[in-house]
């Protein structure tokens, strides 16, 4: 955009979120990315990497549109995706609701990819 400052940025990403994720959801998604939720699911970065960049074979996560991600581990919990790396993330994601995902998915839009 000509002429648009960091400002601008910043604003647009505010206006992202104001727009899309319900209030507290990203602190929400950041117990549960970081904790595992008190047993609700697993660390993410114990397979995903410390910095949630990915690790070998498993694909980075950090910075992913909410789009991208909740449409993902949907698809693992509901098995339309199935196979040994899946395989991984279903018990990571059995007991998670789907606004658990978008929590998750929102918390992991704020992290640099
Ligand atoms: C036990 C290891 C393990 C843990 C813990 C884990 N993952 Fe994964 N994850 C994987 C593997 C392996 C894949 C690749 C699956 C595939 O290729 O089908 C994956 C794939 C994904 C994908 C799809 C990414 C893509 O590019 O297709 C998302 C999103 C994801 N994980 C999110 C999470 C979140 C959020 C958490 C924490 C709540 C988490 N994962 C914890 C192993 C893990």
């Amino acid at each position: 955009m000509p002429g648009s400052t960091a400002g601008d940025t910043l604003t647009q990403t505010r206006d992202f979120f104001i727009t899309y994720a319900p209030v507290g959801s990203v602190r929400k998604g950041e117990v549960l990315v970081v904790d595992g939720g008190g047993g609700k699911t697993t660390p993410c970065a114990a397979c995903h990497g410390p910095d949630l960049k990915g690790a070998a074979a498993i694909p980075p996560i950090a910075g992913r549109s909410p789009s991208y991600v909740v449409p993902q581990p949907y698809d693992i919990q509901s098995g339309a995706r199935a196979g040994e790396a899946a395989a991984l993330m279903k018990p990571v994601i059995q007991k998670l609701t789907v606004d658990d995902m978008a929590a998750i998915a929102a918390y992991l839009a704020t992290r640099a990819p």
